[in-house]
């Protein structure tokens, strides 16, 4: 079945308020008419209300980078998903750098999906193994747990809304990148399978999964031609408005149903 692909650009802890809205301005123009392909940015929470707005009238969606699952409270630090909810249409979670840095738990993980999706937004869930893992054979069965812990609970109704993005630790910002038919293998072993155990095949089929992990201009067609891959998170490409452009149109051209 045909799915939508999506490619987000997670833009870490880059780019200012008014480099975000400039960044944007010129991007939209470009990537407007690709209606084929879910087309998304993930600024920073202080870019945020900016970004919203400078892409008000545009098709392109704005995603926060976290959210707390908590709707307000004595939590220093943190922005509920009910104050993001206004300007966005998607949330990441469980990102590794979010997992090593900020003790990201797979119960906080699940705990921000139903969250996210009881505002009737739409979690993009990041999972991936460790170089070390990766070297002893345990990706999927580490990767498959950490599906399993985010989507405890999740009825069949939001995994509708829910994307999850394999990105392999010892790809990102590395340089290094699973081959294709590597990341497209682990995707349908420890994602989409193990979503089909979870709620059945048919729902399985309808999942969007991303790829994420150096992925570049020069990469993405290896990605976009994998049958389980639907769309990429972007880190370093999507901050460059001509990079991020030739991601969205390689994507259409390969998979723009
Ligand atoms: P890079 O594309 O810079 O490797 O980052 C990937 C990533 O972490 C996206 O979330």
């Amino acid at each position: 079945m045909a799915r939508t692909p999506i490619i987000a650009g997670n833009w870490k802890m880059n780019k200012s308020p008014d480099e975000a809205v400039a960044f944007v301005s010129e991007l939209a123009p470009k990537i407007a008419a690709y209606d084929a392909v879910d087309r998304v940015v993930a600024p920073t929470f202080v870019a945020l209300t900016a970004v919203a707005s400078a892409l008000a009238d545009s098709p392109i969606k704005v995603a926060a980078q976290d959210a707390h699952w908590e709707s307000d409270g004595a939590y220093t630090s943190q922005v509920s998903v009910a104050m993001v909810a206004p300007f966005v249409e998607y949330v990441i979670i469980g990102h590794s750098e979010c997992r090593a840095y900020l003790n990201e738990s797979d119960e906080n993980v699940n705990r921000k999906a139903r969250a996210i999706l009881a505002a009737g937004l739409k979690p993009i869930i990041a999972v991936g193994e460790s170089l070390a893992q990766n070297e002893a054979g345990e990706t999927v069965p580490f990767v498959r747990s950490q599906v399993e812990a985010a989507l405890a609970g999740i009825a069949p109704e939001g995994l509708k809304r829910v994307v999850i993005a394999y990105e392999p630790i010892w790809a990102i910002g590395t340089g290094k990148s699973a081959s294709g038919e590597l990341a497209d293998a682990i995707i349908k072993a420890a994602v989409r399978d193990t979503v089909g155990s979870l709620y059945g095949r048919e729902i399985a089929e309808t999942l969007r999964i991303q790829y994420g992990g150096s992925v570049k201009p020069g990469n993405m067609e290896e990605y976009m031609a994998q049958p389980n891959i639907d769309g990429a998170l972007v880190g370093g490409a999507s901050l460059e408005v001509e990079d991020f452009a030739a991601l969205v149109d390689i994507a259409s051209g390969v998979k723009g149903y």
